[in-house]
């Protein structure tokens, strides 16, 4: 979404396949070329987001497939409309964990909903905005469970579905770059941390205005 000198990057993955400490380390290098930085997510972004994203990661039970589709697309409306679009109006670079590929990806794996409608739901909800780059950290659901099982916290609703689930949202992930390649850099989340690093950085200087 071109606004102004803004930029928006959006992180995407499986849990566990780092993309908190490529925000962090990429933030970080955007700061000391002079940027401003913007640091969110989905669920959760805005304060509205907030509530939404306790519904969605910690209600016991059951939530009806469509249901927590229209939950994270209400989540994605409000945090674009007054965390994102502001942020780009006003020159800044946006850094965002997970974006519609998320839903698309996670609530379409559950078998139950359709990718197409639950990604034109997301684009109603955001007015149509998409990234200037989704970064895809790619990696195998069995070594991202480990990562995760070692970080010793305790799993939310999505983590603690079966590695078929995780599967499923991995091929739908790489479907989906492989359908806008020009938007998507897809990396093997597997390699070391500080390579991962240094090639985001050489592609995000040429998505810089
Ligand atoms: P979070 O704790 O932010 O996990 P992570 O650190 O892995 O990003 O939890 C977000 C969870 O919500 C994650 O399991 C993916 C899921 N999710 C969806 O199912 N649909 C969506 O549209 C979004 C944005 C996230």
């Amino acid at each position: 979404m071109t606004q102004g000198s803004g930029v928006w990057i959006t992180l995407e993955g499986g849990d566990g396949s780092g993309k908190t400490t490529q925000a962090t380390l990429l933030a970080d290098w955007l700061t000391d070329v002079g940027r401003t930085v913007v640091r969110t997510r989905e669920p959760g972004g805005s304060d509205v987001g907030l509530l939404i994203r306790d519904i969605v990661l910690h209600h016991r039970g059951d939530i009806a497939p469509r249901a927590e589709a229209l939950l994270y697309a209400a989540d994605r409306a409000h945090h674009v409309a007054t965390i994102v679009r502001p942020a780009l109006e006003r020159g800044e670079v946006v850094l965002q964990d997970r974006y519609l590929d998320s839903s698309v990806a996670y609530q379409g794996a559950g078998r139950v909903l359709d990718g197409t409608e639950i990604r034109e739901l997301s684009l109603w909800a955001a007015e149509g905005a998409l990234p200037d780059l989704t970064i895809l950290l790619d990696l195998d659901p069995d070594i991202a469970r480990d990562r995760l099982d070692s970080a010793d916290k305790p799993f939310d609703r999505l983590e603690a579905e079966k590695s078929d689930f995780h599967r499923r949202v991995r091929d739908a992930f790489l479907a989906l770059a492989a359908a806008e390649p020009q938007r998507f850099l897809v990396l093997d989340a597997a390699q070391d941390p500080a390579r991962i690093a240094e090639t985001i950085r050489a592609k995000v200087q040429h998505v810089l205005r």
